[in-house]
């Protein structure tokens, strides 16, 4: 694909967005995964399909050529597609050139696993109710990088993860689902990052899991709701939510 950056604006079909499956009645719900790093996010979900849950990995997107999700994608036996940021000049043309690409697979529900890019109003607008993240912090807590040193220098007794629906405001979408993880006096960023990864590998399948089996909505006022129930506050893992493979 040439980069919008370098020939022009081109115009993109406008692509009805498919809606979540109806439990019971439709087939797996298409998903399209955009990563920039390691993807240990996207093997969680890869696992995740492996044992059951509904959907259908369409293709993982990379803005990073040497990303090791596309490794995982390539031994998953899922399309892996490189859209390099660099050649664009503009957030605008990279995201007109991404939403052609993601477009063409035709999702339900775009899931960003560190995808280390700020998306364009216009193409979360396009998408609106259908994109989910994950934060490695307790949002509103920690918003954009270096979230778990920000928490320990904070003096922080409790960090944690995030599941959210996407809004043009960035980490600032209405959170789903948590997960919480006590700070230890003696521990650092690292370490601490990895616990927190632990349990994003676990928060998001349950996430998506939910909005597959058609229980969970954006409402028209970007409001979560879950069986009907709109969520005032974040559920949290382990009080308000039973997540399959959650820690004893
Ligand atoms: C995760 O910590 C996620 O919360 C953040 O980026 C990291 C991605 O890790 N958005 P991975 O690429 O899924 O291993």
């Amino acid at each position: 694909m040439s980069p919008a950056g370098q020939g022009g604006h081109r115009a993109l079909p406008v692509v009805p967005v498919r809606h979540p499956a109806t439990p019971g009645t439709s087939p797996h719900l298409g998903v399209v995964v955009l990563v920039s790093g390691s993807g240990s996010n996207l093997q969680a979900l890869i696992d995740a399909q492996r044992a059951g849950l509904p959907i259908d990995i369409r293709a993982v997107v990379s803005n990073e050529p040497a990303a090791f999700a596309l490794q995982r994608a390539r031994d998953a036996g899922i399309p892996g597609e490189v859209l390099d940021h660099r050649p664009f000049h503009s957030r605008e043309a990279y995201d007109a050139a991404l939403a052609g690409l993601v477009a063409g697979f035709d999702p339900g529900l775009i899931v960003l696993a560190g995808f280390m890019r700020i998306l364009t109003a216009d193409f979360v607008a396009r998408y609106r109710g259908h994109i989910l993240n994950i934060h490695p912090s307790l949002l509103p807590s920690f918003r954009g990088l270096h979230t778990h040193r920000r928490a320990l220098e904070a003096g922080e007794r409790v960090h944690g993860a995030s599941v959210h629906f996407v809004t043009a405001e960035l980490d600032g979408g209405p959170v789903v689902l948590q997960a919480e993880v006590p700070i230890l006096p003696q521990d650092g960023a690292e370490g601490l990052a990895a616990r927190v990864l632990k349990l994003e590998h676990i928060i998001y399948p349950c996430v998506v899991a939910w909005f597959a089996a058609g229980r969970l909505r954006l409402d028209a006022t970007d409001r979560p709701a879950l069986d009907g129930q709109i969520l005032t506050r974040p559920l949290r893992l382990g009080v308000d939510a039973p997540c399959p493979g959650r820690p004893a």
